[in-house]
């Protein structure tokens, strides 16, 4: 039988407009290509996780309003199990601002709206949802006592907790210890361990630091060079950076979502990890190539067929 996943997260509606550069403070820029598309960490998470063949329910929250439901709609289509997506009365749901410039970098403002009514009391209502998965991957677009609850929830049923500690905050120990495996990018690890990541080296004093709060497995996502990936077994640590696929990248909006949602799908298939990463590097560079964030995530036939042609 086909392992669950229970990604418990966030769900933006982007906007999103191309610009040449990030504007300064006090400049008006003329941007271009102007666009609505589906969006949210969580959101993104479990509709990668979905599309590249996982079992997912998503705990969420929605607002009162269409944009809402359609979003919902759309992940029903994707065959992610809505039922534990909450509807926030009087709320409306969250918003992200997305500025893409002609790099290929992001700049984005969020307003939570509904995502920050995620509550502690909502999580205990689907309680069982993460008894019941074999894995548990979240993200930091919600209330961190809600994500700190799940985890408590995930540990104590022997679900492996995985959390992408995006978008960048500090975090407690007492949620840190919880987890079985984490994914930073190189901002969000230096926030966390106080080590500024910049090549092998510092990578793997970072993942030391997140080793010694108990966390078993470390991804440090490094952007078109790939990922630093660090095990501790018992008091063995081993790193290495796996390096990412070579593409020519128009917007790198939900890279890392992508990857996240390869990387639990591939474990949970029962990949390796250097399996899983290798999928979810390939799956993240074809998100890179597309303008958006759902609307770049690619299938699970897309990522197969990418993996064949770079065996060539
Ligand atoms: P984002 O916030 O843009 O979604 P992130 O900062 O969370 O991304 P990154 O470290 O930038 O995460 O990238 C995650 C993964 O996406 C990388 O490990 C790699 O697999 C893929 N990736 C990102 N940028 C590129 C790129 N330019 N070319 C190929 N793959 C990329
Ligand atoms: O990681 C990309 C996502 O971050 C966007 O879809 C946006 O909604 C923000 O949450």
């Amino acid at each position: 039988m086909k392992k669950k996943l229970c990604v418990l997260g966030s769900i933006n509606v982007d906007h999103i407009i191309r610009v040449p550069y990030f504007p300064k403070a006090g400049e008006t820029l003329t941007g271009y290509d102007y666009q609505i598309a589906y969006g949210g960490k969580g959101a993104n998470q479990a509709v990668a996780a979905a599309r590249l063949g996982a079992d997912v329910q998503f705990i969420g929250a929605i607002g009162e309003d269409q944009i809402g439901q359609a979003m919902k709609s759309a992940f029903e289509q994707d065959g992610i199990d809505t039922s534990p997506i909450s509807i926030i009365p009087k709320q409306s749901t969250g918003l992200a601002m997305i500025q893409v410039a002609d790099s290929g970098e992001n700049s984005i403002v969020i307003s939570a709206g509904a995502n920050g009514e995620l509550s502690s009391d909502l999580v205990a209502q689907h309680q069982s949802v993460i008894e019941q998965a074999d894995m548990l991957l979240m993200q930091l677009e919600s209330p961190l006592q809600a994500v700190e609850l799940a985890a408590q929830i995930a540990k104590k049923s022997a679900t492996k907790v995985v959390l992408n500690p995006a978008p960048a905050q500090p975090l407690p120990e007492s949620l840190l210890s919880l987890l079985d495996m984490i994914t930073p990018n190189e901002t969000e690890a230096e926030i966390l361990t106080g080590v500024k990541v910049t090549d092998e080296r510092s990578a793997k004093q970072a993942a030391e630091k997140f080793h010694q709060v108990g966390i078993e497995t470390v991804m440090i996502t490094l952007g078109s060079k790939g990922v630093y990936v660090s095990q501790q077994i018992e008091d063995k640590i081993q790193g290495q950076i796996i390096a990412g696929f070579r593409v020519n990248a128009v917007d790198t909006t939900a890279a890392g979502d992508t990857f996240n949602g390869g990387v639990v799908t591939g474990l949970l298939e029962g990949k390796t990890l250097d399996e899983s990463i290798r999928f979810a590097h390939a799956a993240a560079a074809l998100s890179v190539t597309r303008m958006g964030a759902q609307t770049a995530i690619p299938t699970r036939q897309e990522t197969d067929q990418f993996l064949l042609e770079k065996q060539q």
